[in-house]
């Protein structure tokens, strides 16, 4: 985060030129003496030359920033001012010997760090995070994830208001000290990267459990929050109690520390950290209560925490060489915990709201400014490069190993990956060789999915051949258009699953031309080149076509089709997802006409088919409530927006308003009868079932029924937010009167905020309940709501809950034609940007779609690009996101 000075315009640094170090570090020894006016970190590091790379007497270059030198001794002796220099980004000793110690004394001042980078403070606790470049902001070290030390901690404070110190690996030795201050020493037998170093200090208090591993040990788990969250842990623990057993017993992956510790932290930039044995979270992913958290967040919850868990093995046992390799801990982390909640959820479910997110957000990303492969080839921020493409798509990439070789053979690919790795740090191809090797099977053809950013699009055509009895698949393979330039697009291997229905819904025997019997219902195919054909014979009629079932590969599907397959495979696809997936084709087909219809001034009409396809969907007694209320959602406005040039933001919404409305007069008794029979009237719990059951009635009220407006809706609305004693039902309730013009709204909002004001995180609901709101008064509630006295631009979660809800999920309102959404966004990035430059990064990328829409609000977007990246000092990340931006 060095800023750019007109002078110096940032300059990237290419995955090409990787080299390793000219030296290496053994072992850390780290003192850090907490003070309230500055804070003093004595280091010893063991160093020795890198015998593959450094001629002897090479210089070593030490990485640090915002630091302040106030000794440095080579093998005990202090080093004279001639012999190394500091600039803001290094320590440069000029000649240094084979093996040697270094030791350097260094000032910080984590009360002034408002960036939340290296050691900074929260609610008065000290905390880091050091991912990917910020240890160096603790102290001079080769800050770079190849270089592997031991490190011992000690850390020193006030006794009364830093109790509780904390550092990587076990508690070694405590102590006293003079003036009220004590000190407690930690060391970490496990070599690691620096930036999975943490310290934390604090008023904490500790919810604490047990696990016996798998080979008997028993671990220490402890969740450290401030004393008023004490009360918020209990499903955290039972989350991570959960992820540890599931390691075991789905990849024989055991806990190696004693003890596991979690600390929940108010103001962080992301959501959680997985530092080895000492996990900092953001506190919205830990804290939890009924009434203070919905379903999702429980389920948010848990996910996050067993992310951070499976990284103690993929990512910190095995980590990575440099930070292109990011995917290879991020994507295949949340591969795994994409399992592990589909294991603890629902399959279907959990697979169709990863595809949603993955389809809404990261084909956008792949389809603007920002496009790069899940392994970039290049940065200038590294932290602008913790994307949705490298964690989501990179997680779809390592799903295509387990769908070309089963579980069992990625089980078998991932227990080499570790006999081969353990204790290094690796690449992605590295990973890929592992999977070969253990299923002796060349996956060289994978690489590309590394190499080339874009969403590669199939085309498919099947056509019947009544008297041959064959069906012919033509697929083919291109990508859809990027606005930065990329190089050729090379041919994918695209898995791609896929059924034939007959008429009755029955799924056909399938047999290849080249076969001599049919191999089951289901088919893998493989799409390697740009075009092939797949001839499926001794087809009696012509069939229904079930294509890329339970999204198969990270690919879009184009294929002509009539409406009636879609009706067809809404009612009767064997495959959940597919069945979902027919509903949101056919519904976006039809929104979007209704939205050329809405822009061209014709009278709009809901086609019949479609709806009786979602009657049948309403009245569907076997379907999952989970899984029925996914199937009726509609798609939303920035899912749709990206399918159309320019992005007609009134067009979708009233086309969407109006389908809504339809759905909601013509199945009214039906909707209501479904409120009231899943409404439960018996206390909360928090069974699967009755989180089912509060999906399904809340989508029903919220989703359908407000847009009814009528008095019944309007007291069921009211009764449910007056009676609900649960965070999901009381937000769920909230959230349909933001859609309403009554004096309600305004009521409910003020008691809301009487009883939570106190409460960050719920809170942050209430801002982000307003900024959601689709009423045309929004965007100046969201004006005023930003100078309201809760609004703090220091809380990264707060800024996330009004600006980013607003800027980035509030599709129709954020791109107002009087472009004042955009002003306000571009003067607010230049605010946060001097504060928080990972923050304002990520917000200043609600512009990268710009192109995208119509001339006036194109031109209003650009303005206010021009002027961020016109202002002297900008972050290099803030310049890196508007800079490609602009290009
Ligand atoms: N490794 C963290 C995770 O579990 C995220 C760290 C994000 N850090 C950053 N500098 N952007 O996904
Ligand atoms: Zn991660």
């Amino acid at each position: 985060m060095n800023k750019k000075t007109e002078q110096t315009i940032p300059q990237p640094i290419y995955r090409h030129d990787y080299r390793q170090p000219d030296y290496w570090i053994d072992k850390v020894e780290l003192a850090v003496d907490l003070h309230d006016d500055v804070t003093i970190v004595r280091s010893i590091l063991q160093i020795r030359r890198n015998k593959d790379t450094a001629s002897e007497g090479q210089p070593l270059v030490l990485n640090g920033e915002k630091l302040t030198l106030k000794e440095i001794a080579l093998n005990g002796q202090p080093l004279p001012e001639s012999a190394y220099q500091v600039d803001r980004e290094a320590l440069i000793i000029f000649s240094v010997p084979d093996h040697f110690e270094l030791s350097t004394v260094v000032a910080i001042k984590p009360h002034e760090n408002t960036e939340l980078v290296g050691l900074y403070q929260s609610n008065g606790n000290y905390c880091t995070q050091c991912e990917a470049e910020s240890f160096r902001r603790i102290t001079y070290f080769l800050d770079r994830p190849d270089v592997m030390a031991t490190y011992s901690t000690t850390i020193s404070a006030d006794k009364a208001r830093y109790p509780v110190l904390l550092s990587n690996g076990n508690r070694v030795a405590t102590g006293e000290l003079e003036n009220n201050r004590h000190w407690v020493r930690w060391e970490d037998p496990f070599r690691k990267p620096s930036y999975l170093f943490a310290l934390v200090a604090g008023q904490l208090v500790c919810h604490h459990g047990t696990f016996k591993t798998m080979s008997g040990r028993e671990i220490r788990l402890e969740i450290w929050v401030e004393p008023q969250n004490i009360d918020k842990c209990e499903h955290a623990l039972l989350s991570l109690q959960k992820a540890m057993q599931w390691d075991e017993q789905t990849f024989g992956l055991e806990y190696d520390l004693d003890v596991y510790m979690i600390v929940a932290v108010n103001d962080f930039n992301m959501g959680a950290m997985e530092n080895k044995g000492l996990n900092v979270f953001n506190s919205k992913f830990v804290l939890c209560r009924p009434d203070t958290a919905t379903d999702d967040d429980y389920e948010d919850i848990e996910a996050v925490i067993a992310h951070e868990y499976f990284h103690n093995w993929t990512g910190n046992r095995v980590t990575c060489r440099d930070w292109f390799q990011l995917t290879l801990k991020e994507g295949l982390t949340v591969y795994r915990d994409q399992r592990f909640t589909a294991d603890m959820t629902d399959f279907a479910l959990k697979r169709i709201r990863d595809v949603k997110k993955l389809r809404t957000l990261q084909f956008a990303e792949d389809q603007g400014p920002m496009a790069h492969p899940i392994r970039p080839e290049s940065y200038i921020e590294m932290n602008n490069f913790y994307t949705i493409t490298v964690y989501e798509k990179g997680a779809e990439v390592v799903r295509l190993y387990e769908t070309l070789l089963g579980k069992e053979g990625f089980a078998k690919g991932l227990a080499r990956y570790f006999e081969k790795h353990d204790g290094q740090a690796v690449t992605c191809d590295d990973f890929r060789v592992a999977m070969a090797e253990a299923n002796q099977i060349d996956l060289t053809p994978l690489d590309r999915w590394y190499s080339q950013a874009g969403t590669p699009v199939c085309e498919v055509r099947g056509r019947y051949d009544a008297e041959q009895m064959t069906y012919t698949l033509q697929v083919t393979q291109s990508r859809a258009p990027t606005p930065a330039v990329q190089p050729a697009f090379m041919p994918c291997l695209i898995p791609i699953r896929v059924s034939l229905f007959d008429p009755k819904g029955q799924a056909l025997p399938l047999q290849l031309a080249d076969e001599n019997v049919p191999i089951g219902e289901e088919r893998l195919l493989s799409l390697s080149e740009t075009q092939q054909q797949f001839i499926f014979v001794n087809i009696p009629q012509e069939p229904v076509l079930s294509f890329l079932r339970g999204f198969s590969a990270p690919v879009q599907v184009k294929m002509q089709r009539p409406r009636e397959h879609l009706a067809f495979l809404m009612a009767h696809d064997n495959d959940s997802f597919n069945r979902w997936d027919a509903g949101q084709i056919l519904a976006q087909e039809l929104l979007l006409n209704l939205a050329q219809d809405w822009a061209a001034g014709r009278e709009l009409k809901l086609d019949p088919l479609f709806i009786q396809s979602f009657g049948k969907i309403l009245t569907d007694s076997r379907l999952n409530p989970s899984l029925k209320a996914m199937a009726m959602m509609l798609p939303d406005e920035k899912f749709l927006g990206q399918q159309i040039e320019p992005i007609d933001v009134d067009a979708l919404y009233e086309a969407r308003s109006f389908m809504t409305r339809v759905l909601a007069r013509t199945f009214r008794r039906e909707l209501l009868a479904l409120y009231q029979q899943y409404h439960s009237t018996s206390p909360y719990s928090n069974s699967r079932s009755a989180i089912d059951a509060r999906r399904l009635k809340n989508t029903v009220l919220r989703h359908f029924l407000t847009a009814l407006q009528d008095e019944e809706v309007i007291a069921l609305i009211g009764q449910q937010f007056q009676h609900a004693d649960n965070m999901t039902d009381m937000q769920a309730a909230l959230s349909c009167l933001m859609e309403l013009e009554i004096p309600e709204r305004e009521q409910a909002l003020q008691q809301f905020y009487g009883r939570w004001q106190h409460d960050p995180l719920v809170l942050d609901k209430w801002f982000a309940l307003q900024a959601s709101s689709s009423l045309p008064k929004t965007l100046d509630r969201v004006l005023s709501l930003a100078s309201h006295p809760d609004f703090n631009l220091r809380n990264p979660n707060r800024v996330r809950s009004l600006i980013w809800t607003f800027c980035s999920l509030n599709q129709v309102r954020f791109h107002s034609a009087d472009g004042r959404a955009y002003k306000f966004l571009a003067e607010l990035v230049l605010e946060l940007d001097r504060l928080n430059p990972q923050l304002a990064s990520r917000l200043v990328g609600a512009f990268n779609q710009w192109r995208r829409f119509d001339k006036l609000r194109r031109n209003l977007m650009e303005s206010q690009l021009n002027t961020i990246i016109a202002q002297p000092n900008l972050s290099t990340d803030v310049y890196e996101i508007v800079s490609r931006s602009l290009n």
